[in-house]
Formats: structure tokens, C-alpha cells, sequence
């Protein structure tokens, strides 16, 4: 069931994500619909986090471990093959988001029955209703704005 179309987040924004959610080096980063992973190889190589991506798209797994092998990054980052519905996703420091605010909504209660307190959920472009953000900032890669909101379990 793939609910989102895949659209990479620009490089801009996912530093601004990061240094929102304030990613510290040894924290754990999961990043739900991973897509090529550049996500998680940026938390790994400029947070100093370990990262974990799941993505249901069979391709896009496959892109996604291909970029981790050519950074030498397999001993940091772990890449599920499946839909993050049904991953355990409670070892997460930090939990970043680029999906729908449908789907969001959807996973909201995963997030609260799962998450430990204090976890960072750093949102691109799309809210997470019912919950109020600790913080929102625009981005601008050039070609458009990008809002990016972060939220504290
Ligand atoms: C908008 S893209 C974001 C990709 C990446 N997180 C980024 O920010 O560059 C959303 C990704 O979520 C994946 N996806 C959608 N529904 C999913 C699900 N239920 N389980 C796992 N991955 C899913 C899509 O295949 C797509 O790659």
C-alpha cells in the first residue's frame, strides 16, 4: 500500500530538519518512507547518528542501499524493506517525516503509543494534526519554501 508518491526532500531542508530536532552523535534517527536515503546518510555523516530507513518501494531500497554502500555507511545504517505501519519504531531518538498530512494523521497514534518521551518528530512541509509544534521554520532551497515542523513526545 504505497499511500505516498515519492519526492526527495532537498538537501537545504534536511539539515534544517536535523538541527531542529537537535540530532546529537550516538542518538538513533529513523526516517519513515527513507527513498533514496539521503536522510539518513546526512544524520550519519554530519550528526554523527546511527539511522534506521524503511521504505516499501522495492526500488527505491535498493537505490537507497546502494548510496549507503558507496559511503561506506553499512555498519551505521540499517534500511527495512517494508511499510513503516507495521515497524516497531520505539528505539527512535528521532523520527523524520516527509509523507501527507493524511498519513500523518494516520500515524499519529503509532507515534504516541511507540515513542519514547522526550523523541523528536521533525515533520517536512506537512503538520501533524492534533499536535501542537514546538517549533516551525521556513526553508528555502532556491526554488520554493519549505516548511518544516517540529514536534516533542
Ligand atoms: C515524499 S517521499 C520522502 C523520501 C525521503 N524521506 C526524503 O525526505 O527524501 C515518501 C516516501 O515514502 C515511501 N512510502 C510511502 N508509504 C510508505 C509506507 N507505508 N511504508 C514505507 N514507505 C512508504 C514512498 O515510497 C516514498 O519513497
Amino acid at each position: 500500500m504505497i499511500l505516498v508518491p515519492y519526492v526527495p526532500t532537498p538537501y537545504e531542508v534536511i539539515k534544517v530538519m536535523l538541527e531542529m530536532a537537535e540530532v546529537k552523535p550516538g542518538e538513533l534517527v529513523f526516517d519513515l518512507g527513507c527513498g533514496d536515503g539521503r536522510v539518513l546518510i546526512t544524520a550519519v555523516k554530519e550528526f554523527g547518528a546511527n539511522a534506521v530507513g524503511i521504505e516499501l518501494r522495492r526500488d527505491l531500497v535498493e537505490k537507497c542501499l546502494k548510496n549507503v554502500l558507496a559511503e561506506g555507511l553499512e555498519d551505521r545504517i540499517l534500511i527495512i524493506e517494508g511499510d513503516f505501519f507495521k515497524v516497531n519504531i520505539s528505539p527512535a531518538d528521532v523520527v523524520t517525516l516527509y509523507l501527507l498530512t493524511s498519513v500523518n494523521e494516520k500515524l499519529r497514534p503509532k507515534l504516541e503509543r511507540e515513542l519514547k518521551r522526550g523523541a523528536r518528530v521533525v515533520s517536512h512541509d506537512f503538520e501533524v494534526m492534533g499536535w501542537k509544534p514546538i517549533a516551525v521554520k521556513d526553508v528555502n532551497d532556491g526554488y520554493r519554501n519549505h516548511k518544516v515542523y517540529l514536534y516533542k513526545v
